[in-house]
């Protein structure tokens, strides 16, 4: 069993889309372990996207991740990393394949709907960073 971290961005619950990505992942036998609703401080999203802490867009997207609530989760399943990255679709939505999230619904490479990890150690540190062991239904 395998473990990843989703985030439904500013944008998506901003727009309702939260119970669809969730349908998304019920219907592909993803199941949520944690989840919550939070309005993330600079500081936190400066923290948590780090790793590109030196790439032109961090400005930008750290002030657009404060900009409204997001919805984090941890998913577990077999395959979810690679599984959920397939869901979620290429960052660019203009190169995502259809029926993925970020085709049918990202506006611009930033506003892209949603987040995952890309391997398991950066599930490992993500989940982390938003969820202590009460949180997470075993
Ligand atoms: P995410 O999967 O959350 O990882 C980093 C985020 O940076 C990405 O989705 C986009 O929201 C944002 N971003 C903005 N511009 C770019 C870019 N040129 N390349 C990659 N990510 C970008």
């Amino acid at each position: 069993m395998e473990k990843t971290l989703s985030i439904i961005k500013p944008d998506g619950v901003g727009r309702g889309l939260i119970g669809e990505v969730i349908k998304r992942f019920e219907e592909n036998n993803i199941t949520i372990a944690a989840m919550k609703m939070i309005h993330m401080t600079r500081a936190q999203a400066r923290g948590f996207y780090a790793v590109h802490k030196e790439r032109p867009f961090f400005d930008s997207l750290t002030d657009f991740m404060i900009s409204g609530p997001i919805v984090v989760m941890m998913l577990t399943g077999e395959d979810v990393i690679v599984r959920y990255r397939k869901l979620m679709g290429a960052t660019n939505f203009e190169e995502a394949e259809e029926g993925t999230i970020r085709r049918d619904f990202a506006t611009d490479i930033e506003k892209n709907i949603v987040h995952g990890s890309d391997a398991p150690e950066t599930a490992e540190f993500e989940i982390n960073y938003f969820f202590n062991s009460f949180e997470i239904v075993r």
